[in-house]
């Protein structure tokens, strides 16, 4: 039985993909940093552990044939996007190469460029950058075979996204948006998952590995704007019978204003002004790098899928 750690496999993605990776007959470990941590799915082997700690995170993947990673933060300072997104990546390339691990698959984020990590509108993506750059370059010189996949922003069942701006809109009573034109390409979850397992497995043939390139972006076929995605929302989860609030797009100004005042908010920032420096660029499809088609993935449409999920609100 071959066998997988996924870093990162207790979250919205990570769930999926180690329920994917058990009905492959995968054996899977996830570390997480909860205490007595229940499994995040059934069959998986579940550990309490820093993945951080470089001899800690080298001795759980020994003896697996590959790493998924999906560890990832959106709010942060400087040092800890360079802690999360970039020594995490150089912890694991050299747990990898000391253990003889041979496989990586590490989900990015669309906007993303590791040629010129630093021309990224904000640290996310720049710090995403560098972490991809420290784990394509140290992956060659160590023989190691590495599979990037980028997404646009993620829908389905538990997103971050649609289901916040049902529930805000169920609240409040208008919508005052930052980022309201920003364009996004929303994949599903499952295509996501999809998208890792099979790259995982295209690996171990040489032959399909030679043909599998090593960036791949995976976005929905459709763009929508930040307020198309508000509204929809509205539409499918039936807040004021379907017509949703008011969107007011907010300027620049008001929007850096607004997103500071949710930093200073207890808990989990809804939005940073690092996101609204994501927004700066599009978050559509490059053009310049393969998309799902190259695994056969036919993306999902986001309306009918969405409609189940947020028609119970
Ligand atoms: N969701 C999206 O719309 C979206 C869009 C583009 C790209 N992505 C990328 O897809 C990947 C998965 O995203 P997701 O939405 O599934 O994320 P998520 O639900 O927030 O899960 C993140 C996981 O990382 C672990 N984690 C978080 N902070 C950590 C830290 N400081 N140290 C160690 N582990 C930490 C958490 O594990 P424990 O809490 O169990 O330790 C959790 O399982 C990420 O790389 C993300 O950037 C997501």
């Amino acid at each position: 039985m071959k066998s997988v750690v996924v870093l990162g496999g207790t979250g919205f993605v990570g769930q999926q993909v180690c329920r994917l990776l058990t009905t492959h007959g995968w054996a899977v470990t996830v570390p997480t940093r909860t205490r007595s941590p229940a499994p995040p799915v059934t069959g998986v082997t579940v550990r309490e552990l820093d993945v951080h700690d470089a001899d800690a995170l080298a001795k759980l993947v020994t003896g697996h044939d590959a790493v998924i990673n999906l560890v990832a933060i959106l709010h942060g300072d400087s040092a800890t996007f360079e802690y999360v997104h970039v020594a995490l990546l150089r912890k694991l390339v050299s747990a990898c190469v000391r253990q003889g691990v041979p496989r990586v698959v590490h989900v990015s984020a669309l906007g993303v460029d590791e040629v010129h990590p630093q021309t990224g509108p904000s640290e996310y993506l720049r710090s995403k950058g560098r972490g991809e750059a420290v784990l394509l370059h140290s992956a060659q010189a160590a023989s190691l075979d590495v599979t990037v996949l980028r997404p646009s922003v993620i829908f389905g069942a538990g997103d971050k996204f649609l289901n916040m701006f049902a529930k805000l809109q169920a609240v409040f009573p208008v919508m005052p948006l930052a980022g309201a034109h920003a364009k996004f390409q929303p994949v599903w979850v499952d295509d996501v998952a999809a998208a890792v397992v099979r790259a995982l497995e295209r690996a171990p043939d040489a032959h399909s590995r030679a043909a599998l390139p090593r960036i791949i972006e995976a976005c929905g076929p459709n763009v929508y704007t930040l307020a198309d995605l508000v509204r929809l929302s509205a539409r499918l989860s039936g807040v004021r019978g379907g017509a949703g609030r008011p969107v007011f797009a907010l300027p620049g100004w008001m929007a850096r204003v607004q997103a500071s005042m949710m930093e200073l908010a207890p808990g989990e920032p809804l939005m940073s002004r690092d996101n609204l420096d994501s927004m700066k660029v599009d978050n559509i499809a490059s053009g310049k790098t393969p998309g799902l088609e190259v695994l056969g993935i036919t993306p999902a449409q986001l309306e009918p899928i969405a409609a189940k999920y947020l028609g119970h609100k």
